[in-house]
């Protein structure tokens, strides 16, 4: 799978995006990242990316000409299955999206920054708007981050141990490891008992009660 993502505060995604899981899908050559400068694309000397939203109001919009710019160039070198923006009113992201994304083979994301973008950049050249959850951060890198992490560590080859995708905290109620005892407090003595069909069965009551 093959994710770009278009920001103006790439030094951001740089810093969050590659986490260990990360960088192994790399190293694997089951993921492939790039990020793109969305000011390598804008207006002028200056490389001008936003503007005053029309109609007045506080804060910067950003503007069609330089994601039009950098999103063709991005067209004519491939097919994007999905061109997402993220934004706090897109739909709220879930483990079933980051599932469904995993069958994609070439992913667009879209950061915002300021007021917002150019509706017109919502209605053409958007595919779907992700919001990672009702809260409004400065921008959409750090919700990228989370939607390609979540992504990533679905990819078949990615974990060393993919049964543990299937049972891991989502999916499982408690989970406990050593020492035995901690300032008093026990693990449960069934996990100790090494009798393993009570164990599973214990296992699977914790996490369907
Ligand atoms: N940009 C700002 N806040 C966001 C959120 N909650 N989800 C996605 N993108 C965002």
């Amino acid at each position: 799978m093959r994710i770009d993502i278009v920001s103006v505060a790439p030094e951001i995604l740089k810093g969050t995006l590659y986490n260990f899981l990360i960088k192994r899908a790399i190293y694997k050559g089951i993921m492939e990242i790039y990020i793109h400068d969305l000011r390598d694309y804008g207006l002028g000397i200056c490389k001008k990316v936003d503007d005053y939203p029309y109609g007045g109001g506080s804060g910067m919009v950003i503007r069609i000409e330089p994601v039009y710019r950098c999103f063709h160039k991005l067209f004519s070198e491939r097919n994007y299955d999905e061109k997402i923006f993220m934004t706090p009113d897109g739909n709220i992201f879930s483990q079933k999206d980051a599932k469904e994304l995993t069958y994609k083979k070439n992913i667009l994301i879209l950061c915002g920054r300021y007021k917002g973008i150019d509706q017109r950049i919502r209605d053409h050249l958007i595919s779907k708007e992700i919001s990672i959850g009702p809260y409004i951060l400065s921008g959409g890198e750090l919700a990228a981050a989370v939607v390609v992490d979540a992504i990533t560590r679905l990819l078949p080859g990615v974990l060393n141990n993919p049964d543990s995708m299937m049972t891991d905290s989502l999916q499982r109620g408690s989970i406990y490891t050593r020492p035995v005892i901690y300032k008093g407090l026990s693990v449960p003595k069934i996990l100790l008992s090494g009798h393993h069909q009570k164990i599973k069965e214990w296992i699977r009551k914790q996490s369907n009660p």
